[in-house]
Order: structure tokens, then sequence, then C-alpha cells
């Protein structure tokens, strides 16, 4: 299809209706005059600013979440901010339709208004990067500088989101580590189209930096830093925050993700579909049927997941996988692959090449004239010399479900912190799963989940 029709297609879908928009003001008007009646009947010095993807007009058609940020003075000492802020949040949240409390860095409330889901976060009103003290001040700044720069290119940004999202690569959280909305809106500043930015996927690889505000002229021992800090950490991109030479903008992009993008936007150029932007959903079977053919086994652990924001669970389900990797390979058995991620509970998932073991293990002990040596003769049963070292052979469980509990129950797996003992704990499943996790293990087992290709 030609790029032209496609891509006219997709904005037809992607760009909200003027109905929308009307209905969107509406509700910022209304949120406006709420908030300031509230700032005002709780005697409070804070001001108010609509940020997000609705501020500045980059918001996709149906998603329309409301960002509005409560600003208090920058005097205000960060204990105070943290409980005026919840307690103005929750004074305007009563005059919603319903609220609850959410966690990042601080607590915020989130509520719903008319359907639509409104964040109103506490933070400092910041007049520049100097001034920021929590993750969410910049957002203000954000705001400002796009609606600055973006110079009527916002269906451009729709485009590179709506593209983004539909090859599963839009969104900073933990568990896509893709491209956060702010990033694709500098991306079209910089490089002036969706298409431009698409072509210029491979050249933006090998440029790694993009410093749109020229901070390295004008703050450049900070700005230094903060290149040398994210190449140090292996980034694969390193776009230095226009509002703020310190930060990394796509600090949360991994290689994975812009690996993603590398193909799929030469896929697109070369042959232009609408399929890039909304995709069919991926069939799936049975996982066992999977497993049959590929002849391996499948061991998962099922947890109740402890009381944490994603942002610390998930990497901490990854370091836990890792360590059980580590100790399953040492003790014979092959891991193919491993997952994580969480439903209802959290679970981790290994394929192994087999299920069962040999009964004995070789035990290599020291050399025979040591000290250890003696001692190794003495504690074994049957040894035997090879060259200068003892040996004896060990029993050991068989089954690989035994194996990983007795190597929990002995601390010898390295897990996360935070769920050491939820994994403990967990229930070991072979070859079986829970009905809500069927087609996430289809999905990892047959590697669609993350197959670039059709
Ligand atoms: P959102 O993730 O809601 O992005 O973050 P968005 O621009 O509103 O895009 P969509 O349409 O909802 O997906 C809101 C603000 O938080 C800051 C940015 O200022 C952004 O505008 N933010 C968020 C970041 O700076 N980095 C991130 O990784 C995430
Ligand atoms: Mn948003």
């Amino acid at each position: 299809m030609d790029i032209e029709v496609v891509i006219n297609e997709v904005l037809q879908r992607i760009r909200p209706t003027e109905e929308e928009r009307t209905f969107v003001e509406g509700l910022m008007e209304e949120l406006k005059s709420i908030a300031n009646e509230t700032i005002k009947e709780l005697g409070l010095d804070v001001k108010h600013y609509f940020v997000g993807s609705l501020a500045k007009d980059t918001y996709l058609a149906g998603d329309h979440d409301v960002d509005l940020f409560l600003a208090f003075p920058l005097e205000t000492p960060l204990e105070e901010l943290r409980k005026k802020g919840l307690e103005l949040g929750k004074a305007i949240a009563e005059k919603l339709d319903s609220y609850e409390i959410a966690y990042a860095e601080h607590p915020y409330v989130r509520a719903k208004y008319r359907r639509v889901s409104v964040d109103l976060v506490p933070c400092y009103d910041v007049k520049s990067w100097r001034d920021v003290r929590t993750a969410v001040d910049r957002s203000i700044l954000h705001t400002q500088w796009v609606n600055e720069h973006l110079d009527g290119r916002n269906d451009e940004v729709r485009l590179l989101k709506r593209f983004l999202k539909g090859i599963n690569a839009y969104g900073s959280e933990v568990y896509v580590r893709g491209f956060s909305g702010y990033l694709a809106e500098i991306l079209v500043v910089k490089y002036g189209s969706f298409l431009e930015v698409l072509e210029k996927a491979g050249f933006i690889l090998r440029q790694k930096i993009i410093d749109p505000a020229d901070w390295l002229r004008k703050e450049p021992e900070i700005a230094r830093k903060t290149v040398e800090r994210e190449i140090n950490e292996n980034k694969p991109l390193i776009v230095i925050d226009p509002v703020d030479p310190r930060r990394n903008v796509s600090a949360n992009l991994s290689w994975e993700r812009y690996g993603i993008f590398y193909f799929k936007s030469a896929e697109f150029l070369e042959k232009p579909s609408i399929k890039f932007f909304f995709p069919p959903e991926k069939p799936w079977k049975n996982y066992l049927e999977v497993l049959r053919e590929r002849k391996t086994i499948l061991l998962t652990l099922v947890f109740e997941v402890p009381n944490m924001v994603d942002d610390l669970l998930l990497p901490q389900l990854e370091r836990s996988a890792k360590g059980l990797e580590k100790a399953l390979e040492r003790e014979g058995f092959k891991v193919l692959g491993w997952n994580v991620g969480k439903t209802e509970k959290a679970f981790i998932m290994l394929e192994l090449d087999r299920a069962e073991r040999e009964r004995i293990m070789l035990k290599p002990g020291p050399e025979f004239f040591t000290e250890r040596g003696r001692r190794f003769y003495e504690k074994n049963e049957k040894v035997w010399i090879v060259g200068k070292r003892l040996y004896s052979e060990k029993r050991v469980k068989e089954n690989a479900v035994d194996v990983v509990i007795e190597l929990l129950e002995k601390g010898q797996v390295s897990l996360g912190r935070g769920i050491r003992e939820a994994v403990k704990g967990a229930n070991v499943l072979l070859n079986y799963v829970p009905k809500e996790l069927e087609k996430e293990t289809y999905l990892f087992l047959s590697r669609e989940k993350w197959n670039l290709k059709d």
C-alpha cells in the first residue's frame, strides 16, 4: 500500500475528533475550577498545571487521561509537600466520581471523573532544572518545552506514538523499557516528522547523543557528566533532557526495544502497512503442544505478590529468575530461557532441557596429600584418585521440582532482596500453569513473545 494512504488512514483513527476535543477541553475547564476552588478552601499557596499528552495535545484518540499537577512553593519542606499534597488531592477528588491512592516516589491521588482517569500529583513549582527536587517536578518544564518547540507537528507525534505502541516499544515503565511519550516528542522536534524519525532509526543509534537544547555547550561540565554516566551504563541512546542537563530522557530505553524499532522502521518504510500501527492479535494455542514439539520442560514458580510497585517488583523477579537459572545449571540442568511477570500472583517460568537428572553426581575433591584431602577421604564412602585428586560421588535428587525446592530451602539461590521469602514459599509447578497464565506461557515457550518477525 502507498505510504501516504496508510498514514492517512492511521491518522483518521488516532486524531481526536472535534467532539472528543470539546469534551476534553470542557473537562479541563471543570477540573481547573474545582482545583482552584479547593486550593482556596484549604487556604493553600498552590498552583495547578495540566501536564502530559493532554496539555501538549499529543494524546491519541480515546486515550485522554488527565495529569493535573499541584505545584507547591519551593520553600515547602518535602514532608509538608507530601502531606498537604495528598490532602489537597483527596479534597479535589472528593468532588469527582471516585478515587484511590497510588504510589510512586511519593503518594498521589488517582481519581475518576466522567469515566476519565485523573491523576492529582503534588510537585514543586519549579522554574528551572536547578529547582527540581522530586522525580515528577520536571513534567511542568517538559510540557512548556514541547509546547514551545513542537510547532504544529502534533500529528507526527501521534503517528510515532501509535507506531511504537503497535510494535510493542512504547512506554518507559519497567515492564516495557521502551520509548516514552516525551522521547517521541523530542525525536519529532529534532528530526521533523514521523517518517524522518523512522528513516533515521539507524543513524540515531550511531550518533548516540541527542542534545536538542545544546547543553554540551551551555553547561559542558554537567552535560558531559551525564553523557559519561550513561555511556558507562551502556545505554543505547543518550538524549540530554532539554530542560535538565543532568538527565537522559531515554535512560529507561532498552537495547531490546530499540532493536524492535530499528527493524520495524526499515520494514515499514519498505512495505508500508497499517498493521504496524494496529497489529492483529497473535494467534495462540495450547502451551502443552509447544512443550511436546520442543521436547522441553516447563518449571513455573507461582507466589503471592509482595506489596510493591511494578518498578521495584519486576527487576527483583528478573534477578530471582537469573539466580534460579544459575543454580539449576550448577545442578546439571540446561536452562533454555526464562520469563517473569505478574497477574494476581507473581510468576517465574524456566524452560529446561529435562525434568529428571542422573541420580548420582560426581564430586571432585582436593589433592590427596593435603589436610583437606584426608578429611575428604574420611567423610566419603567411596573414594578414588584421578591424577593427584580425590573423587567421590553423591546421590542427588532426580526431579527438577525437588531440586528447586531443595535449593530454595538451603538458600542456595540468589534471589531478589524484597521477594526472597515470597519465592521460597512458591508453588513449584511442572509442565502446568494456572489458567490465567496459559496465553503468556504459549507466547514464552513458542518465543512469539519477543519474536521480531511475523
Ligand atoms: P506519560 O507517561 O503519561 O506521557 O507521562 P504522556 O506524554 O502523557 O504520553 P501518553 O499519551 O500519556 O502516553 C507524563 C509526563 O511525565 C513525564 C513527562 O514529562 C511526561 O509528559 N515523564 C514520564 C518523563 O519525563 N519520562 C518518563 O519516562 C515518563
Ligand atoms: Mn499521559
